[in-house]
């Protein structure tokens, strides 16, 4: 739980509606959630499905967790408590961006339940969706592709706490999509989230 420090606070009522901006990008704002496993293919699908939206004129915005480690969260390191609070500041920032109006993809670990729940009632609270997909990538598969050479670091006990190999990870019970990425390219998985968004209809303008 966090603790409260901010006192004295009044909140501050915004002149513009959402649904003014909305109408000003012609897009609704929401956020896709990506979790999984290091080397799963959250950042790979996060980008390629970026791309991909601001090719057919969506405003996108990735959050990735690397990325995002660099100036935001550089502060925090991979305890549990560290990534709850990680995951915490990134729930609120996805809340943001989406009411702002942008189609928001995070790619994070995000390996605990409560964590990503606690991401999703931020959203609910204001009456924006949010999508959270698990990128299911088998352990074996992503310690086999293992682009930074991670999880031969953790192996050799150079990493401690790593996820997958000793920290636990999480998988959702009631994820929106599951994604498989084995023996797929990245546009063909970012494809099947393109596919879903156009079905619920939460892409304007796509048939
Ligand atoms: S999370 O668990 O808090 O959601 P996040 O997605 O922000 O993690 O960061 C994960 C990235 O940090 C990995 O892609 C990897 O490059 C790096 N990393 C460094 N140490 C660890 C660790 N102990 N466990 C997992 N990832 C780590």
């Amino acid at each position: 739980m966090t603790k409260t420090n901010a006192t004295n606070i009044t909140w501050h009522e915004s002149h513009v509606e959402r649904s003014e901006r909305e109408k000003l990008l012609n897009q609704k704002g929401f956020t896709i959630w990506m979790t999984g496993l290091p080397s799963s293919g959250k950042s790979t699908t996060a980008f390629t499905l970026e791309h991909e939206l601001m090719k057919k004129g969506h405003l996108a915005y990735v959050l990735d967790g690397d990325n995002i480690r660099y100036g935001l969260n550089k502060n925090l390191g991979f305890s549990a408590e560290d990534r709850e609070e990680n995951i915490r500041r990134i729930g609120e920032v996805t809340r943001l961006f989406a009411d702002a109006g942008v189609v928001t993809i995070t790619s994070f670990i995000s390996p605990y339940r409560k964590d990503r729940d606690l991401a999703r009632k931020i959203h609910d609270e204001t009456g924006l969706i949010f999508i959270e997909i698990f990128v299911d990538t088998p352990v074996e598969i992503c310690e086999e592709r293992d682009p930074k050479g991670l999880y031969k670091k953790a192996r050799k006990g150079e990493i401690k706490g790593f996820t997958g190999v000793d920290d636990p990870y999480e998988s959702p019970d009631n994820p929106e999509l599951v994604l498989k990425t084995e023996s797929r390219s990245p546009e063909q998985v970012a494809g099947e989230i393109f596919e879903y968004l156009c079905n619920r209809e939460l892409l304007l303008n796509e048939g």
